[in-house]
Parts: structure tokens; sequence; C-alpha cells
């Protein structure tokens, strides 16, 4: 299975060996079968609410374990049918947690349960790899307000929509800002078209919340033309 670009985006991220990857909101699972299949991590844990997708998944990794039954070192798997919002993180295990797929305003609620239900010694080394659906602004400023620091962000471009991928961590000191000030590059016509969709977009959302949503713009203009 060919992994699309922004897939690849997030997988590219995942260059070193980890005790364990969570690719949360899973679906088809496809990120987690290519960093399993490229064994990224001793254990890959697929989650999604979705039973039957689970299921499918299941007898999937299952019929592919059969294959693989000569290799010794294979990376364990293990799928969790259930909310993303109660994932369980180990202590002292290096870990990255994959969110990608859902909305902002989903991905953010996610987020604070997962740092409300889990203690802060086992999320510290947690490099969180987040890919929203729309709403990066307000979540953003969430995840902010969660105390998670930059480690990187990056614009993808795939199927003729824009994603943001938005690493993010306890452990690191950078502000997030709210508009992804180090992703930008605006001699790039891409960044330029998804700058204006952005700016298109919170004008349609003046007449909700004049103030809020001038505020959302004002930031977006100030990343300047180039
Ligand atoms: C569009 S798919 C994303 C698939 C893949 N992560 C990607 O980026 O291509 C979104 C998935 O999120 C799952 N989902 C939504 N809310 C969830 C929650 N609270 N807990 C677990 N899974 C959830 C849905 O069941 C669905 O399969």
């Amino acid at each position: 299975m060919k992994l699309s670009k922004r897939l690849t985006a997030i997988d590219t991220l995942i260059s070193q060996h980890h005790d364990i990857i969570w690719d949360c909101c899973c679906d088809h699972g496809y990120l987690g079968m290519a960093l399993l299949k490229r064994a990224a991590a001793n254990q890959v844990i697929f989650v999604d609410i979705v039973a039957t997708l689970m299921d499918v998944l299941s007898a999937q990794l299952s019929s592919i374990n059969k294959l693989q039954k000569t290799c010794d070192k294979k990376p364990q798997w293990q799928v969790l049918c259930q909310d993303v919002g109660k994932i369980e993180i180990a202590k002292n295990k290096s870990q990255v947690v994959v969110i990608a797929g859902i909305g902002g305003e989903l991905l953010l609620s996610l987020m604070q349960q997962i740092i409300a239900n889990n203690a802060l010694d086992n999320l510290e080394h947690v490099r969180f790899i987040l890919c929203p659906v729309h709403h990066t602004y307000k979540l953003r400023i969430g995840l902010k307000t969660l105390g998670l620091g930059l480690i990187s962000e990056q614009i993808v471009y795939d199927n003729k929509r824009f994603y943001e991928v938005i690493e993010v961590s306890f452990n690191s000191q950078n502000e997030i800002s709210n508009t992804g000030q180090s992703m930008w590059n605006l001699n790039h016509a891409q960044h330029k078209a998804y700058k204006q969709q952005l700016i298109n977009h919170y004008n349609k959302m003046l007449n909700k919340d004049a103030v809020y949503y001038q505020k959302v713009i004002t930031d977006y203009q100030g990343l300047g033309d180039s």
C-alpha cells in the first residue's frame, strides 16, 4: 500500500527507532502498517473507536504475521477498539503518538483527555505528531495552553487539500504560534494559496464572531507576503 503524501510526511518524521508508536484514529491502519513493515518500533498500537474497522485490521495484521513466521525480530502489534482520549501511556518508554485525519477541535479534545488521564511523568518524553483536518488555529492555541512546545511543523499539499503536520512535546521549550510561523515559505505559490484560502475562510466566519475572527485574519495577514 502506497502511503499518501500526508501520511508519508508523518512517516518520514519517525526516523529513530521507538519502543511504542501509537497510530490513533487509525481507520484503515495504513500508517501503522507501514511503520510495522519497516520495524520502526518494538510495538505499534492501532486505536480506533469503530469495531468493524478494527476487526478487519486485526484480521489483516494476523494474516501478515502468519506470512512472516520465520522472522524472529518482528515488531509486535496491538489493536485497541476504544476512544483515543482513554489511551494509557506507559512510563519510561520512548513513544510517538500520531493522531491524524480528524477535525482540529476533536483532536484538541482528545489531547486534553490524554493529558488529563495520564501522569505528566509518563508524557514528558512522548512526541505527538498531529495532522488535523481544518481548525489548526484553535488547535494550536489549545496545545500551547496545555503546556506543549513545538518540535516541527510543515504544510503538506495532498490530493488538492492543504494539511498541517504539527509535532509537539512537553520536552520542547519552543512556543507554538497560532499561525504556524515557522512552516511558511511565502515565496512558494502553494503556501501563498494556502494562506489566502485560510484568510478567505475566516472572512466568511466574521459574521459569527467579528472580534475573534478579525484577530485570526490579522494574525495570518501578519505573516507577510513573501
Ligand atoms: C478519516 S479517519 C483517519 C485515518 C488515518 N488516521 C488518516 O489520517 O488517514 C478518522 C478515524 O478517526 C476515528 N475516530 C474518531 N473519533 C475517535 C475517537 N474519539 N477515538 C478513536 N477513534 C476515533 C474514526 O472512527 C475514523 O476511523
